[in-house]
């Protein structure tokens, strides 16, 4: 059988092989990987959004949590800025983007809301303790906590003494882990032997939320873990009237984000998913930051690479918002902490 001729196309290849330098031989093989990449992660994200359109409701289960959880295990991974860029850049990715968003912020409040009721539910303190510690993200929860106190630390040399949680959502974890870490922290700097002299200047949280739901479990909850708290109750849902209940030094208030006066409180904080877009981000951010005292401290949640695939990535050095606001530092997580940390200060 006659060998057939080498096409115009193969001969290229084969003189471009054969004179081929070492250093294209990489780069080429990096292009390979890079894109290889790229693909199996746009591929995991396009088909867990697929799934996800075709779920009845996003109340946890098995599917979903175990696709929920390789969605962020896939975004949590650290790829050169090129394979990030190349997924982040797909036509096809980008099309999903705030639909992705918008489920995945569905599906976590719906995830908070059913582990607030089941640690809420418990018959005492010690069954919603040993429930609240079963919680999947717990640990998120508290790395991340840690990286907005060092965040907050880096810049100022003492921790707030009266913050408020703008977003705190059915299971208040952030606060109820900055609330012991602050006033940990500030026993341990005062030195203070005496538990009466420390009680009287603990820190305080307020948590707001325009959920009426989150509200209510989230404050039922809280009085269930809290020793001592009893008589302390969550609001009622069907009653219109009560905004504001409080645990100890939890409190909890049912408002709009840029509605509550925030002139009395040192840190503010705003959850991730409190507005979707970069537009709906600086529009409100703008109006939180009218009610914030000069001088105070704002501490954003945002994300960075693919992390952005699941939160909003949120810009602070905009014309609008750079005149009211000094960016003080950007904290970016390498770990399976998802939310990056801004710490800006009133201007
Ligand atoms: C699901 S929680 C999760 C908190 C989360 N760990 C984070 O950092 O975003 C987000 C909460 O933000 C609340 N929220 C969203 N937009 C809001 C707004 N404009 N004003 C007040 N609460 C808002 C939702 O009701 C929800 O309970």
């Amino acid at each position: 059988m006659s060998k057939k001729a080498p096409s115009w196309a193969n001969r290229l290849l084969c003189l471009r092989n054969r004179f081929m330098s070492p250093e294209i031989e990489t780069q080429d093989a990096e292009h390979e990987t890079r894109t290889r990449a790229a693909r199996r992660i746009s591929k995991t994200i396009i088909d867990t959004h697929r799934q996800l359109l075709l779920l009845p409701d996003l109340t946890p289960g098995e599917l979903i949590n175990s696709m929920l959880g390789d969605l962020v295990a896939s975004c949590c991974e650290v790829h050169t800025t090129c394979t990030v860029t190349e997924v982040l850049s797909n036509a096809d990715i980008r099309s999903i983007l705030p639909s992705l968003r918008q489920k995945c912020a569905e599906a976590e409040y719906q995830l908070e809301a059913h582990w607030a009721e089941y640690i809420g539910n418990a018959k005492d303190r010690f069954e919603a303790e040993s429930r609240l510690k079963q919680f999947p993200y717990h640990q998120n929860y508290t790395d991340l906590t840690r990286l907005e106190i060092s965040a907050l630390l880096s810049v100022a040399d003492s921790l707030p003494r009266r913050i408020a949680f703008i977003g705190s959502g059915p299971l208040p974890l952030s606060s109820m882990f900055m609330l012991d870490l602050v006033n940990r922290w500030q026993h341990l700097r005062s030195g203070s032997k005496r538990h009466d002299e420390f009680s009287t200047n603990t820190a305080t949280i307020l948590n707001i939320d325009h959920s009426r739901a989150a509200i209510t479990s989230s404050s039922l909850m809280v009085s269930k873990l809290r020793n001592g708290r009893e008589t302390d109750s969550g609001i009622d849902v069907n009653d219109q009237d009560l905004d504001t209940t409080s645990c100890g030094d939890l409190k909890f208030l049912c408002q709009e984000a840029a509605v509550s006066d925030l002139a009395d409180f040192d840190t503010v904080f705003l959850a991730a998913l409190v507005g979707q877009t970069k537009r709906e981000k600086e529009q409100l951010i703008l109006r939180v930051v009218s009610k914030m005292t000069s001088g105070s401290m704002f501490v954003v949640r945002t994300s960075w690479g693919l992390r952005t695939c699941l939160y909003p990535e949120v810009d602070l050095a905009t014309e609008a918002l750079a005149p009211r606001l000094k960016i003080c530092s950007v904290v970016h997580p390498y770990n399976d902490v998802v939310n990056s940390v801004i710490v800006a200060q009133v201007r």
